[in-house]
């Protein structure tokens, strides 16, 4: 207030100066006034023709008013060039000066209190700098356009032309713009155009375009681009011209209904997320509107036919023409908007099947959506009713987010709803009452369970305002003392178990999606087998805590679906009825196919031989393989599912798609592959002990891969590595590989004791992975029959060289080549390899030292942005170290647990 008062006061003072000014001067006026243009016409060059007699009233393109000042200067297109003097702004009577398309340079003059200017066009001209009080005082400043002026440096909007009170257009596209966009437009009732397309404006659009009467806005091309919501667009009444395209605008269109007059509508090229609104489809006066790339989701908008639209291919419409999605997308589409569509949803929900690859969803077999896991992702909205739409909803996870208001009642409607976990959120109101057995977990949430009065403020509570517990299984109003006793054990036991399986379900939260992509290549065939699957969804279920032998089962399903018995159909399908075009490789087990699932996801089917699996004991191998599916980790090749077909067993796991090491090390030269590099050879030994020492670090069932060669090492796009077939030769039935009648393992790899014994540690995967060192060396095969006795068994022969430094530089791989730097590091993993294949297991290294001694040889990481790090999880430690300190606990000489009874297990 004071600060208006001051201000008026302020151009009131100027005023009657100038006044003042003007009446003791008056007779002078003219002659200043010539004196100026006369400076003018001196600095521009040419000087414009006829600007010669005394008189600039009479040159050409100048006018004057009735008392003799200069009141207008017009001269476009005249190819002048030069600068404009400083004391242009003594001309106080100026009102209008047009100097566009010329080549004037030099400082811009200061236009400061010209307070008759009413039209300035600077257009088309090379001015070099702004000065600071450019703008300032025009109080009856109407249009203003300094288009195409990109040798400016940047420059910003300057705060003073909200002095500019008249002002119906400001024109400055191309002007090297900078900054954020002030937000002053309060003041500018009469502004009608604002063009400021092609500079380098950044910041969201000022909140005081609301209810102005812009008509023409274009804000499109910004070099860095506007970002935040488009939201204010929506209380634009007046707009008829709305661009911009090429920013970074995020978040949904809002209700343009208010728009009526609204006829063209650039929006492409943001990252705009959400429905499109019947509002803007339903504009009266469109004409045109581009959307195409952007992150739109739901139906495809049907404009009618006098509307030229633009919709492009690469927003996520759930149907390629206009059309009502698929009721789960519409419901789940619902429960994002009063999120306001987050952007990471609106990248991955694509297409019209929530099923299909969506994260943060998961489906069972039928193809509904049991979880929603929306858990940590700092997101602000409500919880929306709509939820409830889904009606097989067993899990919703909100937890850890920045939600407001209630939970809705609807949501007691859900009735395979177990767990509801609202945690750590803003989240007010009553809970709604929620049958037995659903847990719900609100602590976290200040005003939660306090039925505030609509409208009044959280705040104005005052007691009792913490859920003790923060944590309950619902159960009417009724709840006994001894009710509670149960309630708090069980809560107390699945804190516990959910410490566990929140560690856990961080490293799983990327491979569920491989999983659910089964859920969807299961429904190819199979719809009399409902009954069935349902069955198995349940019993796996039942199974689902990923420590198996944890003693307690929790309630804590965040993945369903985790179904691993595949239809025999699909497999058939995908494989082209496995055929010979589809074969990726054949190993010990059978023949390798490669399939393509209809969501693009690629699989390798790994068809056993009846032989290899006796019927007996089916039940044993398959809780083993169901174990196996569990097991994960990024250098371990996922195992998706099993399949049992008359005698045919088959295993569908990951692909990967570039072929084994056993490839790349030694059939290289047939299968026309580039040698691997030192670094890539390291990068790829390093990969192979984590997935190993993972195996051996696992709680309750260690496990041992027993079969560890480069052919089980497969590699992708990256060349990085993974180990294939870990575990299967444990969970092989009823003592088939037990010592008796034979020794799992591929001769060439077998530690000494295994063989003579049978005798299983995981010291027998470090000898193995020592051999498998010296073939990267040496690039020679574990056993070759082509070479003479002394060398055919290349473990033997290579300790023997590791006494010389010179024998073992001859006898590297050619293709390696090293340098002295190079070398050192192949030293370092010889006399490794030699420690890993010690006679005796427990010199043998632990595979966590190997880790240790293998990384720093390797080439120095690189930040990638791959998908892991994008979601934010710590996917790569979190579940070894989780299980590590669980095993801690259990028994507490890991040395002997080393050599505890996973052989006897096996056979017993
Ligand atoms: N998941 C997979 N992705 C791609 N190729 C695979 C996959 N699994 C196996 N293969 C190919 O099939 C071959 C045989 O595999 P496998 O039966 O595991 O070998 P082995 O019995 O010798 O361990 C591998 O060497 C590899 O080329
Ligand atoms: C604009 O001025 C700069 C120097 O300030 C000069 O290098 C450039 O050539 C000029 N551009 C035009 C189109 O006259
Ligand atoms: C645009 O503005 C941003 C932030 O203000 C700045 O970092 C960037 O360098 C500018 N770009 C150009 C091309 O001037
Ligand atoms: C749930 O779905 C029905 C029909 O599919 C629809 O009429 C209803 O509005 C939906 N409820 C909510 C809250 O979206």
């Amino acid at each position: 207030m004071n600060k208006k008062i001051y201000k008026s006061s302020t151009i009131l003072r100027d005023t009657l100066i100038s006044i003042i000014t003007i009446t003791t001067f008056l007779h002078h006026v003219s002659a200043d006034d010539t004196a100026i243009m006369a400076t003018l016409a001196k600095s521009l060059s040419p000087s414009p023709p006829d600007w010669s007699g005394s008189n600039p009233c009479k040159w050409q393109g100048v006018k004057c008013d009735s008392s003799g000042r200069i009141s207008s200067i017009s001269l476009p297109f005249k190819s002048l060039s030069g600068e404009l003097p400083s004391i242009l702004n003594q001309l106080s009577n100026l009102k209008s000066l047009h100097l566009q398309n010329n080549q004037l340079s030099g400082p811009l003059p200061s236009l400061s209190n010209l307070a008759s200017l009413e039209d300035v066009n600077l257009d088309g001209n090379n001015f070099s700098s702004v000065p600071p009080d450019f703008l300032s005082g025009l109080t009856s400043l109407q249009t203003f356009s300094i288009n195409n002026n990109s040798n400016l440096p940047p420059w910003k909007i300057p705060d003073t032309l909200k002095d500019c009170t008249s002002l119906v257009s400001f024109i400055a596209g191309k002007a090297n713009l900078a900054g954020e966009i002030p937000d002053i437009f309060g003041s500018l009732p009469s502004l009608q155009n604002l063009r400021l397309s092609y500079n380098n404006l950044t910041g969201s659009l000022p909140a005081s375009f609301s209810n102005s009467g812009i008509q023409n806005l274009w804000l499109n091309n910004q070099m860095t681009g506007l970002s935040g919501t488009i939201n204010v667009i929506g209380t634009m009444s007046q707009l008829t011209e709305v661009w911009l395209h090429v920013n970074k605008f995020s978040g949904p269109i809002p209700d343009l209904s208010a728009c009526t007059e609204l006829s063209d509508l650039q929006l492409r090229d943001n990252f705009l997320t959400g429905v499109i609104p019947d509002s803007l489809t339903k504009l009266p006066k469109l004409k045109t509107v581009a959307l195409q790339n952007n992150v739109f989701q739901g139906p495809q908008p049907g404009f009618s036919n006098g509307v030229q639209a633009s919709l492009g291919t690469s927003n996520n419409f759930c149907n390629p023409s206009p059309g009502t999605c698929d009721p789960q997308v519409t419901t789940l589409l619902k429960v994002i908007g009063a999120l306001d569509y987050p952007m990471a949803l609106a990248q991955s929900w694509k297409g019209n099947n929530p099923c299909q690859n969506w994260i943060h969803i998961s489906c069972d077999l039928k193809g509904s959506v049991t979880v929603i896991n929306f858990a940590k992702q700092n997101w602000v909205g409500t919880i929306s009713p709509a939820m409830a739409n889904l009606t097989e909803l067993k899990t919703i996870l909100l937890n850890d987010n920045n939600l407001t208001s209630s939970i809705p009642d609807s949501l007691t409607s859900l009735k395979l709803l177990q767990l509801l976990d609202v945690s750590n959120n803003n989240l007010s109101g009553k809970i709604p009452q929620f049958s037995s057995g659903v847990t719900i977990k609100t602590s976290g949430n200040t005003y939660i369970g306090i039925d505030l009065p609509p409208n009044s403020p959280p705040g104005s509570t005052s007691n009792g305002a913490n859920n003790p517990s923060g944590t309950g299984t619902k159960n009417g109003t009724s709840s006994s003392v001894s009710t509670w006793v149960i309630v708090v054990s069980v809560v107390a036991a699945i804190l516990v178990i959910m410490a566990l399986c929140l560690a856990i379900y961080r490293c799983y939260a990327k491979k569920r999606n491989a999983r659910y992509k089964w859920v969807n290549g299961s429904e190819l065939g199979h719809s009399e087998h409902e009954n069935e699957t349902k069955e198995n969804v349940k019993s796996t279920s039942t199974s689902e805590t990923p420590i198996r032998s944890s003693g307690e089962k929790s309630d804590f399903h965040v993945y369903d679906g985790g179904n691993i018995t595949i239809p025999i159909e699909v497999l058939r399908e995908v494989t082209n009825s496995f055929s010979e075009n589809n074969i990726l490789g054949k190993g010990g087990f059978g023949v390798v196919y490669g399939g393509q699932l209809p969501d693009g996801t690629r699989i390798a089917v790994k068809r056993m031989e009846s032989s290899i699996v006796s019927d007996k004991g089916m039940n044993e191998f398959k809780a083993e393989i169901e174990v196996l599916t569990k097991v994960r980790h990024r250098n371990l090749v996922a195992l998706h599912g099993f399949c049992e077909n008359g005698n045919e067993r088959l295993l569908v796991y990951e692909h990967m798609p570039q072929g084994s090491l056993g490839q790349h090390l030694l059939q290289w030269e047939e299968l026309g592959l580039t040698p691997l590099t030192w670094n890539q050879r390291m990068l790829i030994a390093l990969d192979v002990a984590r997935g190993v020492e993972y195996l051996h670090s696992l709680a309750q069932q260690s496990f041992i891969h027993r079969d560890l060669k480069p052919s089980n090492i497969l590699l992708g796009d990256n060349m990085r590595a993974k180990v294939s077939d870990f575990g299967l030769v444990r969970c092989a039935p009823d003592g088939k590989y037990s010592v008796e009648t034979r020794l799992a393992g591929t001769f060439g790899y077998l530690a000494p004791e295994y063989a003579a014994t049978g005798r299983v540690t995981t010291k027998v995967d470090v000898f193995a992975f020592g051999v498998i060192l010296m073939e990267i060396i040496t690039g020679r095969k574990a056993l070759d029959d082509s070479l003479s006795d002394d060398k055919i068994h290349l473990v033997t022969w290579f300790r023997r060289l590791i006494q010389n430094k010179e024998s073992v530089k001859a006898s590297l791989d050619p293709t390696l080549q090293p340098d002295e730097e190079t070398f050192s590091s192949i030293w370092k993993v010889t006399e490794l390899a030699g420690y890993c294949t010690a006679r005796e297991a427990q010199q043998r290294p632990d595979m966590s030292h190997v880790v240790n001694a293998l990384s720093p040889l390797v080439d120095h990481w690189k930040p990638t942005l791959d998908e892991e790090e994008s979601i934010g999880i710590d996917f790569h430690m979190t579940l070894p170290q989780a299980l590590q300190r669980w095993k801690a606990n259990e028994d507490t000489s890991s040395s002997s647990s080393l050599f505890t009874s996973d052989f006897y297990n096996s056979s017993n």
